[in-house]
């Protein structure tokens, strides 16, 4: 199956082919060692319908998806990610039609209310411009549809790491992991988007052991009003 191309309708691609790299060859052990695994599944349980995936990366979700799911457009902006979403995308254990198209959160390449549900996981982070994203988002939701999330943000109580975050947030972090920004506060811009009905839970990953800058973790959901 060929890897599918950018429309530049869609807006310009994103390439950091350092991070690509080291995220295909690390992300699904890292998964698995920290605990992130447990949380997709979470992340995805009791979804159905038509649902739309925003930066899906290198597919770690594809296979966690319900059956009841009946279809899932995974977009991913970065080349050689989106390649390996194509591979993830067949794998036996993927139960539900899955289409990766290129694209960015920005300018999501679905018509408005088309999708029953939204998945967001480890992304707002990388965004360049969260508040038209989540609207994005806003806009091919159904009213009703529901935004599920798992991503990580602003350490809670922690004054020490909340500065170090800022510190590389400011400097190297975006540069070194692939745009990511350690310290955001993704529940604040879901809210501040317009999202209703806002539930999460904050988890510290991994859950023993040493903390870092991106262990700070929320896992939950939202809805279109
Ligand atoms: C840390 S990875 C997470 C990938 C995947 N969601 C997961 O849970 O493993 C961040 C992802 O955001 C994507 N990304 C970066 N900028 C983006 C944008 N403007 N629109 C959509 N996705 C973007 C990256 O290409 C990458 O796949």
């Amino acid at each position: 199956m060929p890897v599918p191309a950018a429309n530049p309708a869609h807006g310009r691609p994103v390439r950091h082919p350092v991070f690509a790299r080291f995220y295909e060859r690390l992300s699904e052990a890292a998964d698995v060692q920290s605990g992130v695994r447990a949380h997709r599944g979470e992340l995805l349980a009791g979804l159905g319908g038509r649902v739309i995936e925003v930066g899906a990366g290198n597919g770690l979700n594809f296979a966690r998806y319900p059956a009841e799911v009946s279809r899932v457009t995974a977009v991913e902006p970065e080349p050689r990610l989106r390649a390996s979403a194509v591979r993830a995308a067949r794998a036996a254990a993927v139960r539900v039609p899955v289409s990766v198209v290129a694209g960015r959160a920005e300018a999501l390449p679905v018509g408005d209310a088309t999708c029953d549900a939204a998945v967001c996981s480890l992304v707002l982070c990388s965004l360049p411009d969260v508040q038209k994203a989540l609207t994005e988002v806003l806009r091919v939701l159904r009213p009703g549809g529901e935004l599920r999330f798992y991503e990580h943000g602003r350490a809670q109580e922690r004054p020490g790491m909340v500065r170090f975050q800022r510190a590389l947030d400011a400097t190297v972090g975006p540069f070194l992991f692939g745009g990511c920004h350690s310290g955001r506060d993704p529940v604040g811009e879901i809210g501040a988007a317009g999202f209703t009905d806002i539930s999460f839970r904050r988890v510290v990953v991994p859950q023993d052991g040493p903390v870092f800058p991106a262990s700070f973790h929320v896992l939950g959901g939202a809805r279109r009003p």
